[in-house]
């Protein structure tokens, strides 16, 4: 039997009596001179006491030093991840999505219109036709906007004088392509006036069974517009990331540092964009830092993420050069053979730990990327101080990332693949476009590869995927004990949340054991 503290009251007393809490300081576990580079598999978060539900727990966060987030989640700018649609969904659940750049400038602009024209308070430039447009060229415009509901002025062009309005409705039985708008159009209008606030402009609507408020001036001008749909998208995602001004989705979209990227960035800039994020594998570089000065310069509104970097010295050249975030990262994506090629890299831990230490002193925000394969990484990641992740493979095989599903060895599959594959270097079939500029200089002769190309299996939609990450993310800070991305971050600052390092066979014991078989299903 262990002999009684006598000197103390309660075992609680005791405990905050002694020297040491249980378990490491973030620093002690990061201390690189005892164990050298850690990735997200060798330590644990020790848990804490739980005081609360975890429907509590906030997950909001800094993408940048100006926009918050509701959640902490990221989609690479890959071409097999993260395209309008997944943009979309991204922002609707709480992160946003970064468009890749390995298509022509005018293809990645017009998908950050759709992006931000997905939802909207007042749509301030509706697409409009003129009386003149015929049923076929509705109908054609849906399929390349996305949307159906078209008002029609006199002169087909925004603003003018309203006449109608076209919707699906109109056009949904009519076989004979040729048939005028103007024939078919609602001339029933409800209307607002200029100057109408969005909840009144809402409440019209909600007790209004049509489904666009069109708002107009004096001289029955249309001015802007409020949809229905915007409306109840309101209510299914509380957490969607908006703009506090416009009410529209945020989106992000990554360019290169070549001449020709500042061209590409200008177009997504009138598209609507709110944060860019420059993308190279080794962001410390003359070409980076004058990219950055540039946009810095020419586009003082727009946020800036540099990267990437795996040191303090890396970020400390981007961060005195005005950055507004960091990405983290070299060599841990699971399609990346960095490490292998080039020799250079950081275990991915460490790198977070070590640059987010430094930057977070100066308010920078930190994104860890890459690595990420369940939702104990994400936790990992955020108690190692960054304040976003970003995913490749987690978000890739969903139904909202690019390319169509294929099937092998019976199982349904979509591909991913690294943007410094050959694959994807050789897109478009010439050195200098957008993926090879991130792994390649123009002069070289032979394309080296970084990345390989492979598949996943099918995981369903990011609309229930992301919530799984978000509940699971909530019930993880419930066990540590702390009621926030903030508070976790904090806490292991403060040294109150505590870790263990892993050995192989703890790794081993944190797997599942002695089964004969079994299924891992994730969420429901
Ligand atoms: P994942 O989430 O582990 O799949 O990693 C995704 C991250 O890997 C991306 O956000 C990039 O930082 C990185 N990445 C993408 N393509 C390549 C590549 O071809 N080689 C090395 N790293 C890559």
């Amino acid at each position: 039997m262990v002999a009684a503290k006598r000197d103390f009251h309660t075992a609680i007393e005791y405990v905050e009596s002694l020297e040491r809490k249980d378990g490491l300081s973030v620093a002690e576990l990061m201390d690189s001179n005892i164990r050298g580079g850690l990735t997200y598999n060798d330590f644990l978060v020790l848990p804490g006491y739980v005081g609360f539900p975890s429907s509590d727990v906030s997950l909001q966060t800094q993408l940048t030093k100006r926009i918050t987030l509701n959640s902490p989640f990221v989609s690479s700018p890959m071409d097999t991840v993260t395209e309008a649609e997944m943009a979309i969904y991204m922002a609707l659940n709480g992160g946003i999505g970064i468009i890749h750049h390995n298509c022509s400038p005018e293809d990645q602009a017009a998908m950050v219109k759709k992006v931000k024209a997905f939802e909207n308070g007042f749509i301030n430039s509706p697409v409009v036709i003129g009386p003149d447009f015929t049923v076929g060229d509705v109908k054609r415009m849906r399929e390349e906007c996305g949307f159906s509901g078209f008002p029609v002025t006199e002169n087909g062009k925004f603003p003018g004088k309203l006449l109608g309005l076209v919707t699906s409705r109109d056009i949904q039985f009519l076989e004979d392509d040729s048939v005028k708008v103007t024939d078919i159009m609602t001339k029933d209008l409800v209307t607002g006036y200029q100057g109408i606030t969005l909840s009144e402009g809402n409440a019209i609507l909600k007790e209004n069974k049509k489904g666009k408020l069109l708002i107009v001036d004096d001289k029955y001008n249309l001015v802007s517009m409020l949809s229905r749909t915007d409306l109840m998208k309101n209510e299914i995602y509380p957490l969607a990331s908006k703009s506090a001004t416009t009410k529209q989705l945020l989106c992000g979209a990554a360019i290169g540092t070549l001449p020709a990227d500042r061209e590409r960035l200008r177009l997504m800039v009138e598209a609507g964009l709110d944060v860019v994020i420059i993308d190279s594998s080794q962001g410390n570089s003359i070409f980076q830092i004058e990219m950055l000065k540039w946009i810095k310069k020419t586009f003082p509104e727009l946020e800036v993420i540099a990267g990437n970097v795996a040191t303090r010295e890396q970020a400390a050249n981007l961060i005195s050069n005005g950055c507004d975030g960091l990405r983290i990262g070299m060599g841990s994506g699971s399609i990346c053979i960095t490490q292998e090629v080039m020799a250079c890299g950081r275990p991915q831990a460490t790198a977070v730990y070590n640059v987010c230490k430094f930057a977070n002193e100066f308010g920078v925000p930190c994104m860890a990327d890459g690595g990420v394969q369940n939702i104990g990484h994400i936790t990992k990641a955020l108690a190692l101080g960054s304040s976003t992740v970003m995913m490749g493979g987690m978000l890739a095989g969903t139904t909202e990332s690019p390319g169509d599903y294929f099937y092998r060895d019976g199982k349904r599959l979509k591909s991913y693949r690294g943007m410094g594959s050959i694959d994807a270097m050789q897109k478009t079939g010439k050195k200098g476009n957008a993926s090879t500029s991130r792994y390649f200089s123009q002069s070289d002769k032979v394309l080296v590869a970084q990345g390989v190309s492979g598949a996943v299996v099918d995981k369903g939609s990011i609309n229930k995927f992301l919530p799984y990450l978000y509940n699971g993310l909530q019930h993880s800070c419930q066990d540590i004990g702390v009621t926030s991305v903030t508070a976790l971050k904090e806490g292991a600052v403060k040294g109150d949340v505590r870790f263990e390092f892993r050995t192989a066979s703890a790794q081993l014991e944190g797997g599942i054991n002695n089964l004969h078989s079994y299924e891992k299903r994730l969420h429901n």
